[in-house]
């Protein structure tokens, strides 16, 4: 597995933002203090702009957050930390989930025991997200924790209007793409045998789903 080459931690372009991540930051924080609360080692997929893992990797500072997204989206996660410069963020790797591979937790640990990941299934394919669970399944240790951020359908539906203005703005731009359906996702997460523990209501009619081993 090698460490991201993507971004030139020089570069002079401001980096950049997310404000979602600004806004949605404190209440999934709340959700991992947590869910994370005996944790060591957290993979995040797709990270994105690194917002997320700075804010999250300063808040618990007992945990390694291992950030990561695929080569080639640069958001700014290698500068961003970089910069931070947190002693519990290793340097971001090239992960994607559709063809991996799939990283070692650290030097001497081969599995995490916790994952985390906010806005991502509703962007990658429903193949990809199969493929994210089947890797997981590998990396996660026995006693693992998951915490997936985002919108969801519930009973096969939208919860808000909002939402399916949404899921018609990603399909529009990539028809693979599209707001998943808790149960399907559950039954990924099940094969894997995570079981779902908490289902969290968050602001803008998103939800922290939080799965636990065994
Ligand atoms: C909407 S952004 C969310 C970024 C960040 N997690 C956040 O909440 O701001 C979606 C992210 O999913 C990542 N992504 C999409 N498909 C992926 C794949 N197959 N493997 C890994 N990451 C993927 C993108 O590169 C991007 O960083």
């Amino acid at each position: 597995m090698k460490t991201s080459a993507y971004a030139d931690p020089s570069d002079p372009a401001p980096l950049p933002e997310s404000p979602a991540c600004e806004r949605n930051r404190a209440p999934i924080l709340d959700v991992l203090r947590e869910a994370f609360a005996t944790r060591r080692h957290v993979l995040e997929i797709g990270s994105g702009t690194g917002q997320h893992a700075v804010h999250f990797a300063a808040a618990m500072p007992w945990l390694r957050w291992q950030g990561s997204d695929r080569a080639g989206q640069d958001l700014g996660l290698a500068r961003r930390l970089a910069e931070a410069a947190l002693p519990n963020t290793p340097a971001p790797l090239d992960l994607d989930v559709a063809h991996g591979p799939w990283p070692v937790a650290a030097p001497g640990t081969a599995r995490f025991d916790a994952a985390f990941t906010a806005n991502t299934l509703h962007i990658m394919g429903w193949d990809a997200v199969q493929a994210c669970f089947a890797g997981l399944d590998a990396v996660l240790a026995d006693d693992a924790s998951l915490v997936v951020y985002g919108p969801f359908n519930v009973g096969g539906g939208f919860t808000s209007d909002s939402n399916r203005d949404f899921d018609a703005m990603l399909r529009a731009r990539d028809p693979r793409s599209g707001l998943r359906d808790l149960e399907a996702v559950d039954a990924l997460a099940a094969r894997i045998r995570l079981r779902l523990r908490g289902d969290i209501a968050m602001p803008a009619h998103n939800r922290c789903l939080v799965w636990q081993r065994p």
